[in-house]
């Protein structure tokens, strides 16, 4: 297959802008796609500060940093995407939102354009049947914060040919990424590992174990970690973690992975996180 020239990215949020940003940085030119307008006005300054903040650093030259905001096409029209060679979907971790998504750009999109998904935890063979292109639908799971996470977890569907295996591989490679592969079963490898890990601290400070400071604290200074598993759910998003944990609940069918109450409560009551100001934590 020919080298990615263009791609789509769809979902604005975190994800989405950090991916759109380093395709763009890579000399790819790229679509960015949100339901939401103000998300996507968002995803604009956010990509526009990252990238300031880059050069300002010394990561980046300025002729880069300008070149890739040139690049980078803001678009609320799906229809946009006709012409991209690989479409990364990063809107929210819902099966039944991801299909409808994944059944219009069967549609829009060109014949031999390749469909990834970013999603978590998701069966890439479940996105994949709602569309007529199987064999060109792929997971594509980048870590968070993208520019600065070294992953990319590569997941094939029951139907992913080799030739968007290694199209895909490839790309996340130019990106600068290590790649691993998984299965396509709940959670793949790093949110089975890492979600249960989440999902018992929250159980630790619903159960009145210690305190979240004392959870964090620990676990970054006992075990080395950047960040406590707590603040990492709260960088995460809330509603990514309880999706997950439904997901790996769901498919694995064991109760060890039952969300606990607590991170229920809380995006019940909207505390998703870093993102909306208030999770475990408050922020300002
Ligand atoms: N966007 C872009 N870049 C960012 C960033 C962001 N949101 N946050 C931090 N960075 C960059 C900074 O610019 C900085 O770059 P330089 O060193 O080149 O200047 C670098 O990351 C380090 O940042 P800071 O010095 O400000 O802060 P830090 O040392 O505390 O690191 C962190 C911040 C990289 C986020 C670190 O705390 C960390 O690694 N945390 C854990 C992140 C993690 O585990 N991510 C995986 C989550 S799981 C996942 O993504 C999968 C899933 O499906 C849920
Ligand atoms: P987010 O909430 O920050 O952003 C999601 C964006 O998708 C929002 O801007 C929303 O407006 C948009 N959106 C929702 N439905 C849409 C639709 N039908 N069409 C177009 N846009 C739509 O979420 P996020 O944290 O960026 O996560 C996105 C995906 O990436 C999820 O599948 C998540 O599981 C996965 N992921 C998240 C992380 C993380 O740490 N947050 C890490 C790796 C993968």
């Amino acid at each position: 297959m020919a080298e990615t020239k263009a791609i789509g990215v769809i979902g604005g949020g975190q994800m989405g802008s950090g991916i759109a940003q380093i395709a763009a940085v890579g000399g790819i030119d790229v679509w960015l796609h949100d339901s939401d307008a103000q998300a996507l006005s968002r995803a604009r300054s956010s990509i526009s500060g990252s990238l300031q903040r880059l050069v300002s650093k010394g990561h980046l030259s300025q002729e880069v940093g300008s070149d890739a905001m040139q690049r980078l096409r803001f678009t609320s029209s799906l229809e946009d995407f006709r012409s991209v060679d690989v479409i990364i979907e990063a809107i929210v971790e819902s099966e039944d939102v991801k299909k409808k998504v994944f059944s219009q750009l069967d549609r829009i999109a060109k014949s031999s354009a390749i469909l990834a998904s970013n999603t978590s935890s998701i069966s890439i063979t479940r996105l994949a049947s709602a569309t007529k292109r199987p064999q060109q639908v792929i997971g594509m799971h980048f870590m968070n914060p993208v520019p600065t996470m070294k992953l990319v977890e590569i997941i094939r569907g029951a139907d992913t040919s080799d030739g968007t295996f290694v199209a895909v591989k490839a790309l996340a490679e130019r990106l600068r990424k290590t790649v691993i592969c998984s299965q396509d079963y709940p959670g793949f490898i790093i949110n089975r590992i890492l979600m249960p890990m989440i999902n018992e601290a929250f159980f630790t400070l619903y159960t009145g174990v210690a305190t979240k400071e004392d959870i964090d604290v620990g676990m970054k200074l006992g075990t080395n970690q950047p960040m406590g598993p707590l603040e990492l759910a709260d960088f995460i998003g809330l509603d990514v973690c309880l999706s997950i944990m439904k997901v790996l609940h769901a498919g694995l069918g064991d109760s060890k992975y039952a969300p606990c109450p607590l991170l229920v409560q809380y995006v019940d009551a909207g505390r998703l996180g870093k993102k909306r100001g208030i999770g475990v934590y408050t922020y300002h």
